[in-house]
Formats: C-alpha cells, structure tokens, sequence
C-alpha cells in the first residue's frame, strides 16, 4: 500500500483564468457547493496521502496562498512568477520542493468534478503497468482545445498533441488529455529538462514529457476515466455552472442512496460538509450549507437556507434562514423565521411566523410562536413569549442579557428592557414595557391604565358614523335593560 503512495501531488493553479472575467477572485478560488475549485482537486488528492502536497501559484497569489493556509494549511505553496507553461510550473515546483525521485502525480487546479477514487485508479495503473508516465484520458464529443493522446499501431501512447499544434489527422482523435497525470519522479525531473517552447503557444508543453520519456524508451500508458463529465475543467463562469450543478446531484444522489428524501432534487442545493440520518426529509427550493446536520426524521423546507446549523430528530424548519443555530428534537421552526447564530432551541421548543432570534437559548416546550424579537437571552422551560415581544437588548452602545424563567408568561405586545430578568413562572400583562425584575410568581402590569371618556364621539364627532354606530348601540342597550 504505501509502495503506491505518490511522493508528491503537484496541483497547477498558477493561471490567471481570464474567461472567468473576474476583478477580484483568482480562478482557482470560485466556489461551488461550499468549497473552492482547488479545494475540492485538493481533497481529491488528499484520498492519495501523499507525502507532499504543493500547490503552483501565481496569479492572485496572496489570495490564493491565504486560501491555502486555511483550508489545508499543510499544503506548501510554490511561487510561479511567470506562466511559462504546465512544464515550467511543475519544473519549479519539483526544484523549490526538492523533489528527487518517487512517484509523482500532477494534476490541474480547475477540475473540481474529480473524485480521489479515480486519482487513486490512475495511480494504481501507473504500478500495475509499470509505466514511467500515465496520463488520466477520456473521449469527448467535442475535443476542440484539448490535447490529444496519440496511439501507435500497437495502441500505445506514444505522444500527446495539443490542439493548437495538432494537424487535421490528430484533431480527430476523441481521446484527449484530461490534465492528470502520475510519473516517475526522476524520470519527470530529467525529461523536464529537455522539454522545449518550440510550440503554437511557445511556452513548456508537460505534455511533452510524454514523447520524450517515450524516445527514452520508457512505457507511457493511460487510464481512460469511464465517466468524461468528471473529467471537466471550468473555464468560465458557464462551466462554473455546469460543474456546480453535476457535484450537486452528485451530493444529492449519495444521501439519497443512504435513505434522505429530497423531494425536488433540482431545487436542492447541499455544501459537500452537511451530514444526514436517514429518513431526513428535504422539501424544495432548500440550501444547506458548511457543517449543517439534518438528525432522522427532521423535516426542512420548503424554502429553507441552513448555514452552519444541527436540525434535531423530528424538527420540523419551514421558510426559515438559519445561521448557526443549534434546533433541538421536535421542535417547530417557522414559517418566515430567522434564527441567527448562537440560537439554541431545545426539545419540542417553538419559533414560529415572523420570529427573529440571535444568541437566544430557548428551553424544553418554550414557545415563541408569532412576530417576536428575542436577542441575547435565555427563556426557560415551559414558558410563552406573546405575540409582538420585543426583547429590547441594545441600549445604542452595547447589548444586554434578558432572563426569562421557566413556565413564565410573556403578554402579547410587551418589551422586556435588558438588562432584566423575569422570574420563575411569574406573568407580564400585554402590552407592559418591563424595565425592572419581575419576581418569581408575580404579574407585572407595566402600562398606562385605562380611562373611558364616555359620550365623547357624540359631542367630538356629530353626524359620523361613528357617532351614529354608538347611538345604535346605546338604544339597544336601553331597550335591553327595559
Ligand atoms: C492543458 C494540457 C492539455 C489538456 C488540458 C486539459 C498542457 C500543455 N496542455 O491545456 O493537454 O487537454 O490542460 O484541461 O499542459 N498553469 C500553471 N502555470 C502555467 C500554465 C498553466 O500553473 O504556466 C496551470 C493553470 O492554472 C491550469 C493548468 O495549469 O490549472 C492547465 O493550464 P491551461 O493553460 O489551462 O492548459 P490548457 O491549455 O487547458
Ligand atoms: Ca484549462
């Protein structure tokens, strides 16, 4: 086993990528479903455990090198100042790592569709075969641009051709070369050496390391991928699409398998980091993204976007953005609810229609079930926040905590003025402005009292309908108590 492990994979990622028309994103740096082209081709060659992992960068270098250091902060980085081909960048690359010898395996930093499986399947027949270089092909309907694998008669490889220096012949072929490849080491080094820029785009082919290890009298094979939409590399943001929606269904046709019901698979979007129990349950038109976690049972959607949020047994999230959020088992989330980080709903809690919370730690059976704002707080068991609470938490300069007991009753309309605390099953009257504790047990009254100014629409308001309303119903009243 560890005989097949590459002594390095070199990524090639230097390019400036100019169809992707970008002012401020380096090519290899777009994303699709949660992570970087690179870091998808990176976690595919991550499946080789190679000793080294390097990265060639140049264009937009300090960005991409930062990307690097977070999402794989082992990999080591090459610097390539000028794009002076694919055989320049992994010349530097060999020399500043001080690569000499092993198995080397390179590969292009904008094929994110790639999977680890198929890099290993290359590696594998690169030893079976004993070859000094085998090259990742698959054939296409449309080879326009790519390079081609030229076969001798006997079926070998023999050479690859690029497009721009192919004749019509060679052009025909639809076999072409992927951007993958695995070499022996020393062989690498020393043909590099050799490779010229006399070409249509006079820079250095790695391509030809193929020919020249050939005319050495080395064997160079080639594994042909069964699957050639794998094999896609995105040039522009057309591709980009392409290639996110193909790892989408790919993600999306894995958790089905393992028992998810999606329900509208082309409305259903999931980050390549979210996890499933089976028997999770997507609705349409829902986004989950980063470590999100959909628990057995749980209900989300429709029209849910999740970032970074658990989803407990049995809960059920409708219309609902949710960053961070920790939803317990069986709670109710929604419809029309934002849950903002630091959220944690516990068992059977609720946050229903037109509900905002932010670092608001809601207990067992708690209920906030319409038109409520609740920041920097915790509710206790069992209690029920009326509709249109506001827990009031910034002062203009900095936020306060509120504390609301367990089985404690919150009237409709009210707003609990933080700092403050409502005690353990005490009650706040609709509509009061809570600026002091409330004690355990106690009814807060916190509004103007009522007054009744009898008669006063008849003498303000004559001859409105109003008026003539309350006549009607002062009659009524009289001939009642006759
Ligand atoms: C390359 C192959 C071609 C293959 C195709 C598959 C060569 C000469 N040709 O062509 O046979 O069919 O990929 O997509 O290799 N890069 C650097 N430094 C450079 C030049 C390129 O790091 O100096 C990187 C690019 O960022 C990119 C990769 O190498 O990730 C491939 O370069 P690109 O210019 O896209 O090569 P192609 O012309 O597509
Ligand atoms: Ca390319």
């Amino acid at each position: 086993m560890s005989a097949s492990r590459p002594a390095a994979v070199i990524v090639l990622a230097a390019g400036e990528g100019t169809r992707m028309k970008s002012r401020t994103t380096p090519k290899v740096l777009h994303e699709l479903c949660g992570r970087s082209m690179v870091g998808h081709v990176l976690a595919a060659a991550r499946r080789l455990e190679p000793d080294r992992l390097i990265v060639v960068v140049g264009h937009g270098r300090d960005k991409v090198v930062e990307h690097l250091a977070r999402v794989d902060p082992d990999a080591l980085p090459v610097t390539q100042a000028e794009q002076n081909g694919t055989g320049h960048a992994v010349r530097i690359a060999l020399e500043t790592a001080g690569i000499a010898g092993g198995t080397v395996v390179v590969t292009n930093g904008d094929h994110p569709l790639l999977r680890g499986e198929t890099l290993a399947e290359l590696v594998r027949t690169h030893h079976e075969e004993s070859n000094a270089v085998t090259v990742l092909s698959t054939d296409i309907p449309d080879p326009t641009g790519y390079g081609r694998i030229v076969r001798g008669p006997g079926g070998d490889v023999t050479a690859i051709v690029e497009h721009k220096d192919a004749g019509p012949d060679q052009r025909a072929i639809p076999e072409i070369n992927v951007g993958m490849y695995v070499f022996d080491g020393l062989l690498l080094a020393d043909a590099l050496k050799r490779v010229t820029t006399d070409n249509a785009s006079g820079e250095e082919y790695l391509t030809d390391v193929v020919g020249i290890l050939r005319e050495d009298g080395h064997r160079a094979g080639a594994y042909k991928a069964a699957d050639w939409v794998e094999t896609q590399g995105v040039n522009d943001r057309v591709q980009l699409a392409q290639a996110r929606r193909q790892l989408n269904d790919r993600i999306l046709e894995a958790h089905m398998r393992a028992g998810v019901t999606i329900v509208d698979p082309q409305s259903t979007w999931v980050d390549v980091q979210v996890t499933f129990e089976p028997d999770a349950v997507i609705e349409p038109n829902t986004q989950l993204h980063g470590g999100t976690h959909i628990a057995a049972g749980a209900r989300v959607g429709p029209n849910c976007t999740l970032t970074g949020t658990s989803v407990g047994e049995d809960a059920v999230v409708v219309n609902a953005v949710c960053d961070s959020a920790e939803i317990g088992p069986e709670v109710s989330v929604g419809p029309f609810t934002y849950l903002r980080p630091g959220t944690r709903l516990a068992r059977k809690a609720k946050a229903g229609a037109y509900v905002e919370m932010k670092k608001a730690v809601v207990g067992e059976g708690a209920k906030v079930p319409h038109l409520t704002y609740v920041g920097d707080a915790d509710i206790g068991e069992g209690s029920n926040i009326g509709a249109g609470t506001i827990f009031a938490n910034y002062d203009g300069v900095s936020k306060h905590h509120t504390d609301v007991g367990s089985h404690a009753f919150v009237g409709s309309d009210s707003v609990l003025v933080a700092p403050v605390a409502v005690g353990d099953g005490a009650y706040v009257a609709a509509g009061s402005v809570v600026v002091q504790a409330v004690t355990p047990g106690a009814m807060a009254v916190a509004r103007g009292r009522q007054r009744n100014v009898e008669g006063w629409v008849e003498r303000k308001r004559p001859g409105t309908p109003s008026a003539e309303a309350a006549r009607g119903a002062q009659a009524q009243t009289g001939q009642q108590s006759e």
